[in-house]
């Protein structure tokens, strides 16, 4: 059994080819054009994905050993993300799907990142916590099954993505400043500087305020000191990393408290920051929690984890037809 999957909801076009019970290839391709622009710019991104996306899809067959003609269905990205990015992935797909007679599979975007541990053992056991972390969201998942997933909480304003990446500009450092914050904070003293820690009831989040803080910070001791983040690159970045990721890990205890799961993983392209692993797993030891962080290639997007989503519906006969749209908000 062969699936081809599709991914294009950012800025990453990638395919995917799930044979018999495992990931056979997984191709992506990094959109480098939106560096220069301090951000994802969303035109670009379709262009970049309408360029990219044959060569991507026609690399991962080759790299699995299988034609066309071997496929059993097509699995894509339906949402969320840019709209003209998903349009791409999903037009793509369903041509494809049309022209070899095989069916289509729509995907959650946030549920994939969630079933990417499902990719490689060891996998999590049922019920199990899920910290979904990324540039567009920043969830606390509750998963009962493979498709069944309920979000407990998530943040009211920016994800903590957009919070590494906003600080990394403030900074001067390029797009997508979370991998360099986490680079130079290796280097820093992480209780250099303190930043106050946002109060939101319950297992929510909020960012827009340590962004604020963190803006104010820097443009007071800059006109002090017109080389203070020269100077303190390396602290700033450890003391704002400590900072989000403990406001991570308390609402991750608070969801483990009140639900009882002790089984907890981690997801999306900031599970990829070493801080955020190391700290997961020391609380992990600690407080008896079986921790799942999965490996670097599948934290942030790729079409692995869209091709085990996909799987999990085509055992379920969960299949759409060709009215179907991309959504650029899409609930679970
Ligand atoms: O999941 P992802 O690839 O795309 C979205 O669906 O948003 O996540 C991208 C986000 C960006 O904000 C990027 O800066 C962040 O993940 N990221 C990191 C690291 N690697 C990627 N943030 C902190 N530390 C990292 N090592
Ligand atoms: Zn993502």
């Amino acid at each position: 059994m062969n699936i081809l999957a599709i991914e294009s909801s950012c800025d990453e076009t990638s395919a995917a080819i799930f044979t018999n019970g495992k990931i056979a290839s997984n191709v992506i391709a990094t959109q480098l054009i939106h560096s220069q622009y301090g951000g994802v710019v969303p035109e670009l991104a379709s262009r970049a994905h309408q360029q990219h996306i044959l060569p991507v899809v026609d690399k991962a067959l080759k790299d699995a050993k299988v034609t066309k003609n071997d496929l059993d269905a097509i699995a894509f990205t339906k949402g969320p993300g840019l709209l003209g990015a998903l349009l791409v992935g999903t037009s793509f797909a369903k041509a494809m799907a049309l022209a070899l007679n095989i069916p289509l599979i729509e995907v959650n975007h946030m549920q994939a990142h969630v079933l990417a541990h499902f990719i490689d053992d060891p996998k999590p056991s049922f019920p199990f916590l899920c910290l979904t972390v990324s540039g567009g969201h920043t969830q606390i998942v509750k998963v009962t099954g493979p498709l069944e997933m309920e979000i407990i909480g998530e943040t009211k304003d920016d994800a903590v993505g957009e919070a590494f990446d906003k600080t990394a500009k403030l900074l001067d450092l390029p797009y997508p400043g979370g991998p360099l914050i986490d680079k130079y904070a290796k280097l820093g003293n992480s209780a250099a500087f303190l930043f106050p820690l946002p109060e939101m009831p319950g297992l929510d989040f909020s960012f827009s305020g340590i962004k604020t803080s963190i803006l104010y910070f820097l443009q007071k001791q800059v006109r002090e000191n017109p080389d203070f983040i020269r100077d303190n690159l390396h602290d700033i970045c450890a003391s704002v990393q400590y900072t989000l990721i403990d406001i991570l890990l308390k609402k991750l205890k608070k969801a483990a408290r009140e639900t009882g799961i002790t089984e907890i993983a981690i997801a999306g392209g900031v599970s990829a920051n070493s801080g955020l692993r190391q700290a997961l797993s020391g609380l992990g030891e600690k407080l008896n929690w079986n921790i799942y962080i999965p490996h670097f290639e599948y934290c942030t997007d790729n079409a692995a984890m869209i091709a085990i989503a996909g799987y999990y519906k085509y055992v379920n006969n969960d299949f759409c037809d060709q009215t179907v749209s991309p959504m650029a908000r899409m609930a679970f």
